[in-house]
């Protein structure tokens, strides 16, 4: 099959379409490097050996996309491209909302003029809100969300819903990640956040190659075994490899269908930093500070249903997310801003 990936330069678009590519999927990125860079598409071509048809628009110009559907013949669309910082979206609401949003809508009504019937669409544990018991499992009614952020999750799951009951000849796939994390063993690519990490890992990842002088924990007094949050996080490329069998499932039905894509195993903050330090062999310097406003204690996957419907289970651990993020991280300590010669 032959997908656009829409948002495809990104964290978790880049590492999709080198598990695409090596299923023997042919992929055409569109993004508009507003979180990544054009470097990554180089890098793209320099680990797979193939050459990646990528165009540098914004998902919400009707046009671009138009014409990128009309040039290549594409079975499945995966969405990607989103504005993703949950404080950013506390501050900016109404341009998380247009951008999410709106690429979004201008998706589905391209796919339709151009005939695409498939769509998969990156959405987050995020919708489970704060009312659902633990472990999230699909069948849950989907929550109220602690910032906005969150809700254009919610909606846009929505929008895709309703479209999928109007147009039965459309497939939605709907992956619910829980907390990517780790890079590709190649270390070519990675995360690499602009304007300075907002998660855990690359925020450790930073702190060990110097960029930062030490992590804060937020908050030690919540109600788990150590008293710091614990997320259900999954090794990138696992999760990558769950687009690639939704990708196919997409294409054998009509209708939606949820899936989460999780481990099933809750990892506290320190024990991310305590993996982290015997992964690379550097000591990370933390303190503890407040409460960020909006965590939850802790939340994970019940992942069954990926497992059944799909055949797909993670199998990185956290030892070798930890190992390549590191790996990442050391050959590439100011992300892609500095290629490697
Ligand atoms: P990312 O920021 O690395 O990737 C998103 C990509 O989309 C970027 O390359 C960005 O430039 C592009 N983009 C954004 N708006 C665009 C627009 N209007 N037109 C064209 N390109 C646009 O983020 P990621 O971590 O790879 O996340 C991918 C998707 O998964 C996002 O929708 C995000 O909300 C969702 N998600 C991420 C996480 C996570 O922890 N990383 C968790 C749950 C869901
Ligand atoms: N944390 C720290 N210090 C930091 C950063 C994070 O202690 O500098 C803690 C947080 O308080 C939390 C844990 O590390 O307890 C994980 O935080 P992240 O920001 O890495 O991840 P979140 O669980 O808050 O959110 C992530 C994504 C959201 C997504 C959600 C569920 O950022 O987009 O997972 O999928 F919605």
């Amino acid at each position: 099959m032959n997908i656009l990936l829409a948002g495809g330069a990104g964290y978790i678009g880049s590492h999709t379409a080198v598990e695409l590519l090596k299923a023997g999927h042919g992929v055409v990125i569109v993004d508009n490097y507003g979180n990544s860079s054009p470097e990554v598409i180089h890098r793209l071509e320099k680990l797979t050996g193939k050459n990646i048809p990528a165009y540098c628009a914004d998902v919400r110009d009707e046009k671009a996309v138009s014409e990128i559907l009309a040039t290549h013949p594409i079975d499945c669309v995966i969405h990607f491209a989103g504005l993703k910082a949950v404080g950013e979206s506390v501050r900016k609401p109404l341009e998380y909302y247009d951008n999410n949003i709106n690429t979004t809508l201008t998706l589905l009504k391209c796919m339709k003029k151009a005939g695409v019937r498939n769509i998969v669409f990156s959405s987050s544990a995020t919708v489970y809100g704060e009312e659902n018991p633990i472990p999230y499992v699909e069948t849950m009614k989907k929550g109220s969300c602690s910032n906005p952020y969150g809700w254009t999750k919610s909606m846009m799951e929505q929008i895709l819903e309703d479209a999928a009951v109007a147009d039965p000849e459309l497939s939605v796939v709907l992956l619910r990640y829980f907390n990517p994390i780790g890079a590709h063993e190649s270390g070519l690519i990675g995360e690499d956040p602009l304007g300075g990490p907002n998660n855990l890992m690359p925020y450790v990842a930073q702190v060990a190659v110097g960029r930062r002088d030490h992590l804060t924990i937020f908050g030690n007094d919540y109600p788990t075994p150590d008293g710091t949050c614990r997320r259900d996080y999954i090794h990138v490329v696992d999760l990558a490899v769950g687009h690639v069998k939704a990708v196919e499932f997409a294409a054998s039905r009509k209708g939606t269908e949820v899936f989460n894509l999780g481990t099933g195993n809750p990892y506290s903050v320190l024990d991310i930093v305590a993996a982290f330090e015997r992964n690379s062999g550097v000591s990370i310097r933390y303190e503890f500070g407040p409460r960020r406003a909006g965590d939850l204690p802790e939340f994970w996957a019940n992942a069954d249903k990926a497992r059944r419907v799909l055949g797909w289970e993670a199998s990185r651990d956290l030892d070798a997310m930890c190992r390549d993020t590191w790996n990442w991280q050391r050959n590439n300590p100011e992300g892609y801003r500095a290629p490697r010669g």
